[in-house]
């Protein structure tokens, strides 16, 4: 795996039509995305508009309170350009911490893994310390060197190669101690909904909006994804919401979190007919 790494201001249409997934940073400001990441997207958006459509991508935020203007950009900008986000965007608020750092490096793992061939190279790890740049677009190339000329390519290249299970295994692979070490401690919570009878599209996407902004107010959320069930199983649930935490607290910080019970008492709660959930350690 090729990692070609590029300043907001200078990256270029080319570099985003060359390279098969992507992965952005940016500080936020004034509500809303860096000016030099607007910039970027300026430059590049009706060049890459028809050649990238489906392409996966990551981003990481960057705050010190309040990322949503941001995070609502950052969606509109990357549904226009139909990139296909391996994750929600990853937001973290006041002096990146180690849990953070590691989930920036778990972010561009992701990113990396939706591209690895079906017969990955050997791993190498990417330090924690490299993954938050500032305003930096670091473009993920799919590597198109033989295995054996992989092998050979000097250290200082800037190179990512993922951990082949990633894909499948997600976060929870391996447990607390595991494959992954300390990377894969913290604590999950699974919730998912049945919606009443009658229930519009138009209510689920509004709790998928307003579910999908608390990462940007609650810095308690290290990863956060959600989704409307495919529609293939009789008896299934109607919506998921899957949300890791470094810790039970942090958890119950979100929990009772009263950007969260407002969701829930103005969104969720009118519409739903059921609950499941299941919350555990990693
Ligand atoms: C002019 C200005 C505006 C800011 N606006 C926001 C904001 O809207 N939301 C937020 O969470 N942080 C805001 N911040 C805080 C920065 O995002 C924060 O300092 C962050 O650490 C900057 O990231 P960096 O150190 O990676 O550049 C602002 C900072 C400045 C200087």
């Amino acid at each position: 795996m090729e990692v070609v790494s590029r300043p907001a201001l200078t990256a270029s249409a080319p570099d985003v039509l060359e390279a098969d997934g992507y992965l952005l940073g940016t500080p936020v400001n004034l509500g809303y995305l860096s000016g030099a990441l607007k910039h970027f997207f300026d430059q590049i958006y009706y060049p890459s508009l028809d050649e990238t459509s489906r392409r996966p991508y990551g981003a990481y935020l960057h705050g010190n309170s309040d990322a949503a203007g941001a995070l609502r950009a950052l969606d509109s900008i990357t549904t226009g350009l139909r990139w296909r986000a391996v994750r929600p965007p990853l937001v973290v608020n006041g002096d990146p911490a180690k849990a953070d750092l590691e989930a920036c490096w778990e972010l561009g793992a992701t990113v990396a893994a939706e591209l690895a061939p079906s017969d990955p190279p050997p791993t190498r790890t990417l330090p924690p310390s490299r993954a938050l740049r500032r305003s930096g677009a670091p473009v993920l190339r799919r590597s198109r060197a033989s295995p054996a000329r992989r092998a050979e390519a000097p250290r200082s290249d800037a190179r990512l190669s993922t951990r082949p299970s990633a894909r499948r295994c997600g976060r929870g692979c391996g447990g607390r101690g595991g494959r992954y070490g300390d990377l894969m401690s913290g604590f999950r919570h699974v919730v998912m909904f049945v919606w009443a009878e009658g229930t519009t599209t138009g209510q689920q996407e509004e709790v998928a909006a307003r579910l999908g902004e608390l990462p940007g107010v609650i810095p308690q959320i290290r990863s956060y994804s959600l989704g409307a069930d495919a529609g293939i199983g009789a008896d299934n649930h109607d919506f998921v919401v899957v949300g890791d935490f470094a810790s039970e607290e942090d958890f119950l910080v979100y929990r009772d979190h009263p950007a969260h019970r407002a969701v829930i008492d103005e969104y969720i709660t009118p519409i739903l007919a059921g609950r499941a959930a299941v919350q555990y350690e990693l």
